[in-house]
């Protein structure tokens, strides 16, 4: 598999191996890594190589989570340093024994820092926790490791913290910005003040800036860990004469590592929840982790706080400075701009290094913002001790900027371009929606939700869109769709499809998503062919997607999202088979209650519905949870839940799975398609969860943060389902409402459901 290639590389009389780019996690003295070569850790769960980053084109050489469809770095030996040639590569330095990248002329970068001398045989390994070792091969004894080095990512096993004996410290540092890897204005670190006050400090150019508060019982203070992520993390600390250090491991999750983002922050590697508080501190201590300071100016207060928005300051009255340092990041201008009384907002410079900042007497209404989100995101500075009346009146113009983007004619200049800020909401014009989908011909419809049709649309600029035309008898007034579509835009999550914006034209309004162009999951699941696509690793990832999606909809999101009509058609599907959940947010924007009137609407699906909703009309995370029940069963069984006989004992999906499994053959219910990539214990146990969710009272039910842990869990031991809802059994409170419920579940692909309740 060796393949020799002869170089002229520093020393002339050694020869240089070069080596295939799979499966190799080593290199030795005499071989080299080159620009298109990686190495794989022995289980594959970790890559290393060169990457470029497209905006500056400098490379640098990197370690990812191999399958981490973004890729993001959690380690770079060269963040200072990038490279700009394409023919360098990585090796072991013959003359002195250290980890290098070269080009044949010249050492670029030293990465390591060992005195090993060439007499020892050195190799560096890919391990497959993520740490890149150079050592000894006789002997075993380490002379350099990456985890000794970290970036701005800690990964299971890494410590944070230091070691006594030796004077090492092991602490985070933020980068510049996303494109610019070179050291930023933010550090994270180990302070134990004691053995019984062990905490974090988030530095800002050395000084105290947020602390999480001590670690107790696998959480801190002011950080979100494990409520948050459903104790996914184990918490560990070392304190003793020798070493004072902190660090996690993992159970059972995709991607775990914590991030120290730019602008201090710390988020979490699986859909960036965000760890941290230090979101933006002003040196108030107001509870929150925030470390005070005696360095507040006296024209700033505690209610003073920068807030990202798009568009402009007044030309004229306000007057803009850009400071080119290049090692100014945001966190830099940030405080640039507290500093000087006369700052109302900064932003950084385009590739995320200099800062702009605008100066000038008042703030807020000097600032003109841009619904359609065109403009350039900034921080703008807002009191919130202004009178109310001037909020207000900034309200009101939004608002009427928001309606009026209607009435443009020329559609060309809306497209996605000049979106910055991903949590504002685009406004496209009526006229731009009607030429991206054929006046919405049949040919572009995708499908008919519950809330209205959906058309595929293709803008000007090529971006693939799908448009939901609301029904009509949303029954909102435009004020309250606005607010709710503005909470619904910042609802973000690798398992929510992306709302990208709205239309209001007339009496209609429009939701704009992301394409997905895998369709939905009863695309796959419910045909006999396609189904063999989704094996047991796809489906398990897809139910392990829905819940992460769900959890956030209920816990993470500020607003608690119910979402009400989960079902497998509501699973979109993007490229990778990644489920995303579409439809979120539908139940804030069509009112529960219209009127007083005696209809109480229930807006859902026979089937996904849980007793307690469709009888009574009580919804909670409880009844999702239930839906997300039926959804896992039909994933396992691979059928509809409504291709159940509706007339045989069986009466649906869910009683059938609880008689199989009571009994004991609940193998009975897996997809016979599943049969050769089928984890057994896994399958059971996703099953057994299942049965958890569909239980007939609600209290009985786990909420999605107990769902998750007892999927991911293979340790837990999980409680006995009780008897699952049958539906129609004595649960329900009143037969005419089956009635109803039957009638209008015999109209095919009908998902409202109205009726009487009494
Ligand atoms: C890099 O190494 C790989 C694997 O040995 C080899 O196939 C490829 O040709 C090399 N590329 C260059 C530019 O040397
Ligand atoms: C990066 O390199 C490509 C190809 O050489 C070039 O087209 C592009 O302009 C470069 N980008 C930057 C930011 O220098
Ligand atoms: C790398 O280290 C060697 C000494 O070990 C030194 O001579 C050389 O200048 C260093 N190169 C770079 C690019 O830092
Ligand atoms: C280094 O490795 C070579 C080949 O594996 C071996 O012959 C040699 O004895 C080793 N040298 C030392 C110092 O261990
Ligand atoms: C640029 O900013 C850095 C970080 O604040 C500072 O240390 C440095 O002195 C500044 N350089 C200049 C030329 O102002
Ligand atoms: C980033 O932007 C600054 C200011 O505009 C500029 O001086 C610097 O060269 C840029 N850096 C890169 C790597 O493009």
């Amino acid at each position: 598999m060796i393949t020799l290639i002869i170089f002229t590389i520093l020393c002339t009389h050694l020869i240089i191996y070069s080596f295939p780019a799979n499966g190799v996690s080593t290199i030795k003295l005499g071989d080299q890594l080159n620009f298109t070569s990686q190495l794989l850790s022995p289980n594959s769960t970790f890559t290393l190589g060169f990457f470029t980053i497209p905006a500056t084109n400098y490379t640098y050489l990197g370690i990812w989570y191999t399958n981490d469809a973004e890729s993001r770095r959690v380690w770079v030996a060269n963040p200072s340093i990038p490279i700009l040639s394409n023919s360098s590569f990585l090796m072991i330095n013959p003359d002195n024994g250290k980890l290098i990248i070269a080009t044949r002329e010249t050492t670029l970068v030293n990465i390591s820092d060992n005195l090993a001398g060439s007499s020892t045989n050195l190799t560096t390994t890919l391990e497959d926790n993520g740490n890149f070792v150079l050592k000894s091969e006789t002997s075993d004894q380490t002379f350099w490791q990456s985890f000794d080095h970290p970036t701005n990512v800690l990964l299971p096993g890494m410590k944070l913290g230091s070691d006594l004996e030796t004077g090492k410290t092991w602490n985070l540092t933020s980068r510049l910005s996303d494109e610019i890897l070179d050291s930023g204005a933010f550090s994270l670190s180990w302070e134990p003040n004691g053995e019984n006050s062990q905490r974090f400090m988030v530095r800002r150019r050395g000084q105290p800036y947020w602390t999480s508060g001590n670690l107790q019982n696998q959480e801190f203070e002011f950080m979100n860990v494990n409520n948050l992520l459903n104790s996914r993390y184990i918490l560990n600390y070392v304190f003793n004469n020798k070493e004072r250090y902190f660090s996690f491991d993992s159970v059972n999750f995709l991607f775990p590592m914590w991030i120290l983002r730019p602008h201090g922050r710390i988020v979490d590697g699986n859909g960036g929840r965000l760890i941290s508080t230090s979101d933006l501190c002003y040196g108030y201590d107001l509870g929150n982790g925030c470390v005070a300071s005696s360095n507040t100016p006296q024209c700033r207060n505690e209610e003073d706080k920068f807030s990202p928005m798009s568009g402009d300051f007044a030309p004229g009255i306000t007057s803009s400075s850009f400071d080119d340092n290049s090692s100014l990041s945001i966190g830099d201008c940030m405080v640039k701009c507290w500093n000087d009384c006369r700052c109302l907002g900064f932003i950084t410079g385009g590739n995320g290094t200099g800062c702009v900042t605008w100066t000038g007497n008042k703030s807020i209404s000097n600032f003109t913002i841009d619904a359609r989100g065109n403009s350039v995101s900034k921080y703008v500075l807002i009191s919130h001790n202004l009178d109310k009346e001037a909020m207000q009146e900034r309200d009101d113009r939004h608002f009427l900027e928001l309606m009026a983007s209607d009435n443009l004619n020329n559609s060309s200049d809306i497209g996605m371009h000049g979106r910055t800020d991903s949590h504002d909401m685009m406004v496209f014009s009526f006229t731009s929606l009607v030429a991206a989908t054929n006046e919405f011909s049949l040919k572009n419809k995708l499908g008919q939700g519950g809330f209205g049709p959906v058309y595929k649309g293709k803008l000007s600029d090529d971006t693939e869109i799908a448009i939901k035309r609301l029904s009509r008898t949303s029954g909102q007034g435009l004020e309250e769709f606005k607010n709710e579509l503005i909470l619904i835009a910042k609802l973000q999550h690798t398992n929510l499809v992306r709302v990208l914006g709205c239309c209001i034209h007339e009496e209609e309004k429009m939701l704009i998503y992301e394409y997905m162009p895998n369709k939905s999951l009863d695309f796959f699941l419910f045909d006999d062919t396609r189904k063999a696509l989704l094996d047991w690793p796809t489906r398990w990832n897809i139910i392990e997607g829905i819940a992460q999606g769900l959890l956030y909809l209920h816990k993470y999101s500020r607003m608690r999202v119910i979402h009400r009509d989960l079902k497998a058609s509501n699973i979109l599907l993007d490229e990778s088979m990644n489920p995303k959940i579409s439809d979120f947010g539908m139940a804030r924007i069509f009112k529960d209650n219209e009127t007083e009137a005696i209809t109480k609407r229930v807006v859902g699906t026979y089937g996904y519905m849980s007793p307690e909703y469709a009888m009574e009309g009580n919804f909670s995370e409880k009844s999702d949870v239930f839906s997300f029940g039926v959804l896992i069963l039909e994933i396992v069984i691979g059928r509809k839940n409504s291709s159940f006989s509706l007339v045989d004992k069986a009466l649906n999906l869910v009683s059938y799975a609880w008689e199989l499994w009571k009994q004991g053959n609940a193998l009975e219910l897996m997809d016979p398609t599943l049969a050769d990539t089928c984890v057994i214990d896994q399958l059971l146990r996703t099953i057994h969860v299942a049965l958890l969710c569909v239980q007939d009272r609600a209290v009985d039910r786990p909420m999605m943060p107990g769902v998750i842990s007892m999927l991911n869990n293979e340790h837990m031991s999980l409680p006995s389902p009780k008897r699952s809802a049958f539906f129609f059994g004595e649960s329900a409170s009143s037969s005419t409402s089956v009635e109803r419920i039957l009638e209008d579940y015999s109209i095919n692909g009908v998902t409202i459901t109205e009726m009487q309740v009494r």
